[in-house]
């Protein structure tokens, strides 16, 4: 049975992509909310209302377990939904909380959107595995349009990621959580700007290798379907441009809530 993923768009990609590699069996379905991206700056009552229009969509098209492939949603929904969902719902924030403690020593920076680091659902987990870490989290909103907008170097992108990474810096901190799915596609920008020094956590990458622990590969050849809430326009080229050529089997409009 399939994967059921979802993002407010198309970063939640970046688990797509850690989900291939580690399940290439696994038929997914991944819905993109284009229609009311982005999720990090809407209150936790709209999140979580969009949020369980889509766990009963894709838990109709036959989705055996939900990766919450979103940060916001992670931190916003998975504990509101998680009660009443029928299905098991993966969210983000656990497998990168431990990824956070594997990768070093020292203190943790935490970047997310605005609804991700008001939530404070990454410091309050650290704090849970490890009483006493000194985290450190700031909000970095920009990062989501720049990576809309396929930014992902140059002069401007770096500007904005040194002036929000500055005061991380000024903290010493020696690992940092990328705790939004788009923002791995900043990985290079932003380890230039902090240095090795710094550890770099893809809260997509844990998401997927936490998840492999549950389950090994079966089934055939894996399928990917993508379900949207807008049109499509260019989201298929971006994502073969990101997943390569052939990768989706189906792209398809959707209207939710699905009746
Ligand atoms: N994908 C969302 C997240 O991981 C960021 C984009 C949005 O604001 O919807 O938090």
């Amino acid at each position: 049975m399939p994967l059921g993923v979802f993002d407010s768009g198309i970063g939640g990609l970046t688990v797509v992509r850690a989900l291939r590699i580690a399940f290439p069996k696994r038929d997914i379905l991944y819905v993109g909310d284009t229609a009311r991206v982005p999720y990090g700056n809407k209150s936790a009552e709209t999140v979580l209302q969009y949020s369980r229009e889509i766990v009963d969509f894709l838990g109709k098209k036959g989705a055996e377990r939900i990766v919450v492939a979103c940060n916001t949603a992670s931190a916003l929904a998975v504990e509101a939904l998680a009660p009443s969902c029928m299905l098991p719902l993966h969210g983000m924030i656990e497998s990168g909380v431990t990824a956070a403690l594997g990768a070093g020593e020292g203190p943790v920076g935490v970047i997310g959107t605005a609804a991700t680091i008001a939530s404070g659902a990454y410091p309050k987990a650290l704090a849970k595995a490890r009483p006493g870490l000194r985290v450190v989290a700031r909000a970095t909103p920009l990062f989501v349009p720049l990576v809309e907008e396929g930014w992902l170097d140059g002069e401007v992108t770096e500007k904005v990621v040194r002036h929000y990474l500055e005061p991380l810096q000024r903290e010493k901190i020696r690992v940092l959580v990328l705790a939004c799915t788009h923002y791995p596609l900043l990985k290079g920008v932003i380890g230039r700007v902090l240095g090795p020094d710094v550890k770099l956590v893809d809260s997509s990458e844990a998401c997927a290798g936490s998840l492999q622990a549950t389950e090994s590969g079966r089934l055939e050849k894996g399928e990917l379907k993508i379900f949207l809430t807008d049109e499509p326009g260019a989201f298929l080229g971006r994502v073969e441009s990101f997943l390569g050529k052939g990768a989706v089997a189906s792209m398809e409009r959707v209207h939710l809530p699905h009746s």
